[in-house]
């Protein structure tokens, strides 16, 4: 059981680290192994939109922009689930959990049924450190694009300055019993 927590915070110690934090020690909790992997470490650009639109994504669901998208595509593939948890940026997720999972969709949504995620519980966290605002439009993308993908929902949570007690046991919570569901 393998699932990869995407983290895509610049700040190696603010709320989004926090919150990958308590998914860790969820997913251990559980019994299961779980790796973070920083988006901001890596080198992941924009999708170029190739073509009139649509490049190798379309048909062979690969992206032809080399950089470290290819082997984390390929960590993806044999994840079991996935975590996103990410900062509210303008009330949407930060540029590089964008980037990333903008290609990733390209790829995989045009598999439908056949997509690499097809049916995988995803839990989706908002960090919103600043006002405390676009929790739920962030919330919102990140549910379209599990849709998009055909994931599956498993929590969306959103997580601010006031309620990050709380909401951090929640999170801890939640990768625990999706773990668990998991190994059951
Ligand atoms: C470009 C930018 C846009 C932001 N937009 C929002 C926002 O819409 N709502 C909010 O509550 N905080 C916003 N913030 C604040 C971040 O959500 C806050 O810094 C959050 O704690 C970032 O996570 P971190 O603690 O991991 O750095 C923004 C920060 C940046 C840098």
């Amino acid at each position: 059981m393998n699932v990869i927590v995407l983290s895509s915070s610049p700040n190696r110690d603010g709320l989004t680290a926090a919150c990958a934090t308590a998914v860790l020690e969820g997913i251990r909790q559980a019994g299961a192994q779980a790796k973070e992997v920083r988006l901001n470490d890596l080198d992941i650009g924009l999708c170029q939109a190739c073509g009139n639109g649509w490049g190798t994504c379309l048909n062979e669901h690969e992206c032809q922009e080399e950089d470290d998208f290819q082997p984390l595509h390929a960590r993806i593939r044999e994840a079991d689930a996935l975590v996103l948890v990410t900062p509210v940026y303008w009330g949407d997720l930060s540029e590089s959990a964008k980037a990333f999972t903008d290609r990733l969709r390209r790829c995989e949504a045009p598999r439908r049924e056949e997509s690499a995620l097809f049916g995988k519980p995803v839990i989706a966290v908002a960090a919103a450190g600043g006002s405390g605002g676009g929790m739920i439009t962030c919330l919102l993308n990140m549910e379209r694009w599990i849709q998009h993908v055909r994931a599956r929902v498993f929590d969306l949570i959103p997580v601010n300055r006031w309620s990050r007690d709380y909401k951090l046991v929640a999170i801890r919570e939640a990768a625990r019993a999706m773990a668990e569901e998991l190994m059951s």
